[in-house]
């Protein structure tokens, strides 16, 4: 199995505990980050919350996930986003930046919609055209 189907089995399997019980939309996050030289995979998924403002994004928690097992910047290396939607779910503007942070230049990111099960593959520039970096400061 390609690696892409791989993490793509692993987000839809982790989409199931998505905790959104007040929008009822479930995200699934898989990522592939390298860490300390191994390849790593992280699941995230969507922490809704009755104080609506505290939801987190099912991308951030993958991330933060991985950081917790020592992921650096330029570590993440693939990122798989599952939903199921008329329109495919690319990340909020939250998480395209908190991506980005850890991303390596090649960094691709998966979306991939149950509705019609495929997948489109961006690069994080293709999401997030003229960022701010870490190097603008
Ligand atoms: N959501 C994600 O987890 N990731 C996305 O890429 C888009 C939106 C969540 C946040 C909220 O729990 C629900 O989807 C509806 O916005």
């Amino acid at each position: 199995m390609k690696e892409i189907e791989r993490l793509i089995e692993r987000a839809k399997q982790v989409r199931a505990n998505a905790h959104a019980p007040y929008s009822g939309f479930l995200v699934g996050v898989a990522i592939k980050a390298l860490i300390n030289g191994k390849e790593e995979t992280h699941l995230g998924v969507n922490v809704e919350n009755c104080s609506y403002g505290l939801t987190v994004c099912a991308e951030r928690n993958a991330v933060a996930s991985a950081v917790a097992s020592g992921m650096k910047m330029g570590g993440l290396e693939m990122v798989v986003i599952v939903a199921e939607s008329d329109h495919d779910t690319t990340p909020c503007g939250a998480c395209r930046q908190v991506l980005l942070e850890f991303a390596a230049p090649e960094a691709k990111i998966v979306i991939y919609n149950e509705k019609n099960c495929s997948y489109r593959l961006f690069s994080l520039l293709d999401l997030i055209p003229e960022p701010f970096l870490a190097r603008n400061l």
